[in-house]
């Protein structure tokens, strides 16, 4: 299983933060906001990691990531000029994707729970076919929505509807088997001019081949595209690392723990970041091993 993030789009709705740095660059409390869906995908047990940014972006998140080898990754580089939709992603990740299943994560959505480790890799095992994550929200009418009918199956899906079938959103977190990207090839742009990843799934929940599952209350999905929301991240990360003493998408931990890296190598990561919290966490958890 492969992984693409994508970190497009202007970050209108952020501005004038926005204005000259990528919106999934800014800091969600300790960390940039991209570590948080790169994480995910850690935790889903995904390496080979395709960032498409826009091209001003671009040469930030190189600076920032390299090729991965750092944390035992392999990441590679796409851009995405204009906001065409999640579903251009496809498109643009056609080689790297290949002939192998991939998942889509929105680079500003950030997952965080007990239970979601197996879930993420219980999703990872998928080979054909598409499965979403579900998630009970006040507001389904900014989201894709997904109707569910008793036996939890997949009814229905409409992207930002009017009148809600339901009040379950479409998490930014996706699973395909390889031919999501000739699937990708038959979409025409929307009413707002996007490749709709609403559409994508749709066409596999025609297929009978949608798998839907839904995150419960033990389970936070926040993003981070307004001002508000940007903050309340922040202050969730903060309340909870404070509280257990334990961070929240720390790349380098993860990698440690799953054995990507070695003790020395995560030694090293944390000589390189100077004196601070954070390596300071990353030496006490080489310590404590
Ligand atoms: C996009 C998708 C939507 C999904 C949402 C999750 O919305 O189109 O289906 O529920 O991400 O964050 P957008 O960010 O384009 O408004």
């Amino acid at each position: 299983m492969k992984g693409i993030i994508l970190a497009g789009g202007h970050g209108t709705r952020l501005q004038p933060l926005t204005l000259v740095q990528s919106k999934q660059l800014l800091p969600v409390y300790d960390k940039p906001m991209i570590y948080y869906p790169l994480s995910t995908l850690m935790l889903a047990g995904i390496r080979e990691v395709l960032l498409i940014a826009t091209p001003e972006a671009r040469p930030s998140f190189e600076a920032l990531l390299g090729d991965g080898t750092q944390w035992g990754m392999q990441f590679a580089y796409a851009e995405q000029a204009e906001p065409r939709g999640l579903a251009e992603a496809f498109l643009l990740g056609r080689d790297f994707i290949g002939d192998e299943p991939v998942c889509l994560i929105l680079g500003d959505n950030l997952f965080y729970g007990s239970g979601l480790p197996a879930q993420l890799q219980s999703a990872a095992q998928l080979t054909r076919g598409a499965h979403v994550f579900a998630y009970p929200v006040r507001d389904p009418e900014r989201y894709g929505v997904i109707e569910l009918g008793d036996d939890g199956q997949p009814v229905s899906i409409e992207e930002k509807p009017a009148a809600p079938r339901s009040h379950y959103a479409v998490a930014g977190l996706y699973f395909y088997g390889p031919d999501v990207v000739a699937v990708a090839e038959t979409l025409t742009p929307s009413g707002r001019g996007e490749l709709e990843i609403t559409d994508v799934n749709r066409v596999y929940l025609d297929r009978g081949e949608l798998a839907v599952t839904v995150l419960g209350r033990g389970v936070a999905w926040l993003d981070a595209g307004t001002h508000e929301s940007l903050l309340e991240a922040a202050q969730f990360v903060r309340s909870v690392q404070a509280r257990q003493g334990l961070m929240i998408a720390c790349p380098e931990e993860l990698a440690y723990r799953k054995g990507f890296i070695s003790a020395a190598q995560m030694d090293q990561l944390a000589q390189q970041l100077g004196d601070n919290d954070y390596s300071r966490y990353l030496r006490a958890l080489v310590a404590s091993e």
